[in-house]
């Protein structure tokens, strides 16, 4: 059975570029509603630990730096569906390869800077949400 709630990250490039108030609006238009929020940054450490699965990949390096270049918003969202849903409307990875009226097709910049991050599994919702909000900061 799939869960009801996914983690969300707008990345730096989002919030650099102005974008963050229209991807939440998309967010919240399309149906999910925000359990937790936070405006913060990334260190180093977290980053590295966010992306641990990606620590082999060419990218890794790059991608770091890139998530600890500015502030980010973290998010815990709910609706049916919400991993499959929130991937559906963030979009492929890369923008070129993006649907049609996903929020990467209108706001990534690039494969590597790609304004959102959502969870790929429930599972991984799950670990994702608790490394950003505790208990008590979540509604
Ligand atoms: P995310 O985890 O951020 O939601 O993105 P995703 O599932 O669509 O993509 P994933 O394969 O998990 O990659 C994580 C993030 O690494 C950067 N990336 N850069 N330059 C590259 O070839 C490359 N490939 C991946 C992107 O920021 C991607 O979102
Ligand atoms: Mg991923």
């Amino acid at each position: 059975m799939s869960g009801n709630r996914t983690f969300t990250m707008l990345k730096p490039d989002a919030i650099e570029n102005g974008h963050m108030g229209k991807i939440i609006d998309m967010i919240i238009q399309a149906g999910f509603s925000i359990k937790a929020m936070k405006f913060t940054r990334l260190t180093e450490e977290q980053a590295k630990k966010f992306y641990e699965v990606h620590a082999e990949r060419p990218f890794y390096g790059e991608l770091v730096e890139y998530m600890t270049s500015g502030p980010i918003v973290a998010a815990i969202l709910e609706k049916d569906n919400a991993v499959a849903d929130f991937r559906a409307l963030i979009g492929a990875t890369d923008p070129a390869e993006a649907a049609e009226g996903t929020i990467r097709k209108y706001y990534a910049e690039s494969k590597g800077r790609n304004a959102v991050h959502g969870s790929d599994s429930d599972e991984n919702a799950a670990i994702e949400g608790k490394f950003h909000f505790n208990d008590s900061e979540i509604f």
